[in-house]
């Protein structure tokens, strides 16, 4: 039984808490926040779970195995580094960081003091996204010329991150999982509308073989959209999150281009429209996967998924396409194009 201690109750540390409760090999022994409000709900409905608002007293207990952290990000870097220091494994809520440089230096860290180090990128547990990998795997689509994705909602405004951090990283590490690469250059267009945060973002990612990938997220837009399309040189995705159960379907549908003998070459357009299947999505809670994996590498010693090197990646993406719309430049990038997890 692995002992865990949740650090930041806010909007997001009670959906941690129940999936770390309901799951058989974790213990929650202790919630930190250091706002003592929020640990009377605890004590309230959990009066075996130890509280504190010191932060200091989670790293000193010996008992604590690992740490959960659910704070904002601007503290993500400081208090995991703590935590690897004072020997504890650590799950950080997305992203990583605020910047490469400390995504980098954490994922250092961890390597050297043998720490597991992971990220909570939702997607990667999901049901949804793991189908679309077997589809994209067994090569049934074709080669993929395409990603198209728009993320869209009205807020939540964040106060430390703007919407490319916010909502972007979502897609960027549906993407990074799906196609196994990184891309070769981006470039990204942003606005200010409220506030002094981008609230709105088109990424434009180039891959290899001429594959593109483009991102839209915003803050405001009176509609929830969540779609992901990926054309292939044989089908077509569309992934739809919104969707209650058929999240997914497959295309058959594509252009075929055929070329007349004539003295002038004429090119000829066809259009094929097949069937459309649904492939069945399970109903597991992405979160009681990730925290499942999570409970996993800490006996395993190794992360399978979202790894510190893994979504270090990530927060070189977002920084570098919110410099790109700072500086109205193309950011090209020097790695090798497959990659590692
Ligand atoms: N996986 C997802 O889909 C998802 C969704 C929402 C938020 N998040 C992530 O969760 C994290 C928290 O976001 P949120 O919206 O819950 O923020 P929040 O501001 O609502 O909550 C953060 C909590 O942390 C506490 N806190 C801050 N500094 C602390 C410290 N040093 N020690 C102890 N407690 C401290 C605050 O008092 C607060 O209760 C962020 O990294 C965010 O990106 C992830």
């Amino acid at each position: 039984m692995k002992k865990i201690a949740l650090v930041g109750y806010g909007y997001w540390g009670p959906f941690l808490l129940r999936n770390i409760l309901d799951n058989p090999e974790a213990s929650l022994v202790v919630v930190c926040d250091k706002d003592p409000e929020k640990l009377k709900i605890i004590n309230r409905r959990y009066p075996t779970v130890r509280t504190t608002t010191e932060y200091r007293q989670v790293l000193q207990d010996k008992t604590v195995d690992a740490v959960v952290l659910a704070t904002p990000i601007f503290t993500h870097f400081k208090l995991a580094r703590q935590a690897i220091l004072s020997g504890k494994d650590v799950l950080v809520e997305k992203p990583l960081a605020m910047n490469y440089l400390e995504a980098k230096e954490l994922t250092a860290l961890a390597a050297k003091r043998r720490r597991i180090l992971m990220v909570d990128h939702p997607f990667l547990f999901s049901d949804a996204v793991h189908k679309i990998k077997k589809i994209l795997d067994s090569g049934e689509i074709g080669e993929i010329l395409y990603l198209d994705c728009v993320r869209v909602n009205l807020g939540l405004f964040q106060k430390d991150s703007n919407v490319i951090f916010d909502l972007a990283i979502h897609d960027f590490s549906i993407i990074q999982f799906l196609l196994n690469a990184k891309p070769k250059s981006l470039v990204c267009e942003a606005s200010t509308h409220f506030g002094h945060q981008y609230d709105l973002a088109y990424i434009l990612m180039e891959y290899a073989d001429g594959v593109t990938a483009h991102v839209q997220v915003s803050w405001l837009s009176p509609a929830k959209m969540r779609r992901m399309i990926i054309v292939g040189t044989k089908k077509m995705i569309v992934y739809d999150d919104i969707e209650p159960t058929e999240k997914v379907r497959v295309y058959d549908r594509g252009v075929k281009i055929s070329r007349s003998t004539r003295e002038i070459e004429e090119m000829k357009v066809g259009y094929r429209s097949g069937d459309v299947w649904i492939p069945k999505v399970e109903t597991i809670e992405p979160l009681a996967v990730m925290i499942a994996e999570f409970i996993k590498a800490l006996t395993s010693r190794k992360t399978t998924v979202s790894g510190g090197h893994w979504s270090a990646e990530i927060v070189n993406f977002l920084e570098s396409s919110t410099k790109s719309a700072q500086s109205g430049r193309k950011i090209i990038f020097n790695h090798a194009n497959r990659q590692k997890r």
